[in-house]
């Protein structure tokens, strides 16, 4: 099978140093051009990387198509683009409906995906819908392809994924605090870091639901409770519901 992508940033970089790195290793990947610097350093270091004279030119010789341009642009680029109704189109494109999609480059057959950087170490859980099988396999590949059986859901999946600044700005507050108060930062950030590994280990792998893991992880009167307490007293829950309810908005409203 051979996969092209039109886009060659951040996102394509991370999935096809995974993929060489896979079980499907040997399929063939050809890049579009722009950003030429970072398609040739692919071309040039991984085996089977090839970059295209155009973006139709990926799209002529691929199977599979992945689209990995900005949302902004996505309209631009990919009007007049012609797309064989054999090929499977992947689109990573954040808040563009896969229909804008088929309407743009006249493909038969759309699905869209959220990859995360996660996926050049092939660690990644990627929601695809529809669960196309060609895209499944290659998420598969990358980590764990998750199937989702509805816009609404892949929706949800989306405003999730905007978590992970929050989540880094979560660790660099609490360090901030720590040095404050006296840490040095490279023992606060080893503290922390293997805190929450191993929260995420037992979240990842208890039988138990988050509320009895809460529970688990809390003492009557104990330290965890009170800092839990002061959260929701403070409207850490709400605030956190907001962002994600306005997240959601946008991405339903594209
Ligand atoms: N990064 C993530 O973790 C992530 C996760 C899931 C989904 N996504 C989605 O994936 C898409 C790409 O994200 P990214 O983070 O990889 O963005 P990025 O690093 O900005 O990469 C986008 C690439 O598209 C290129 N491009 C612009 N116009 C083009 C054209 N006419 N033909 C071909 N390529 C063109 C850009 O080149 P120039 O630099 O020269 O403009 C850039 O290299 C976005 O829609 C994003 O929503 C990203």
């Amino acid at each position: 099978m051979r996969v092209g992508f039109i886009g060659v940033g951040a996102i394509t970089a991370a999935m096809v140093t995974g993929l060489k790195g896979s079980a499907l290793a040997d399929w063939p990947i050809v890049l579009s051009p722009r950003n030429v610097d970072v398609a040739r350093g692919l071309a040039a270091s991984l085996p089977g990387v090839t970059v295209a004279a155009s973006n139709q030119a990926v799209a002529d010789g691929s199977d599979v198509l992945v689209l990995a341009v900005r949302p902004q642009v996505a309209a631009e680029v990919l009007s007049g683009l012609r797309v064989r109704p054999d090929q499977t189109v992947i689109s990573l494109i954040a808040a563009t409906a896969a229909a804008d999609i088929a309407c743009w480059t006249g493909a038969r057959e759309v699905c869209r995906a959220i990859p995360l950087p996660f996926v050049a170490e092939r660690s990644d859980v990627t929601p695809v819908f529809p669960p196309l099988p060609v895209a499944m396999e290659l998420f598969g590949a990358l980590g764990i392809a998750l199937p989702v059986r509805d816009q609404a859901s892949f929706d949800l999946y989306g405003a999730l994924s905007a978590l992970m600044e929050t989540y880094f700005g979560l660790l660099g507050g609490l360090s901030d605090w720590s040095v404050q108060h006296g840490l040095p930062e490279g023992e606060a950030r080893a503290y922390l870091a293997g805190l929450f590994l191993n929260l995420s280990r037992v979240a990842a792998t208890s039988p138990l639901s988050f509320e009895a893991l809460r529970a688990a992880h809390s003492t009557e009167g104990g330290l965890n409770e009170q800092v839990h307490r002061d959260f929701v007293l403070n409207g850490g829950p709400e605030a956190l519901a907001r962002a994600l309810d306005r997240v959601l908005l946008r991405i339903t409203a594209a």
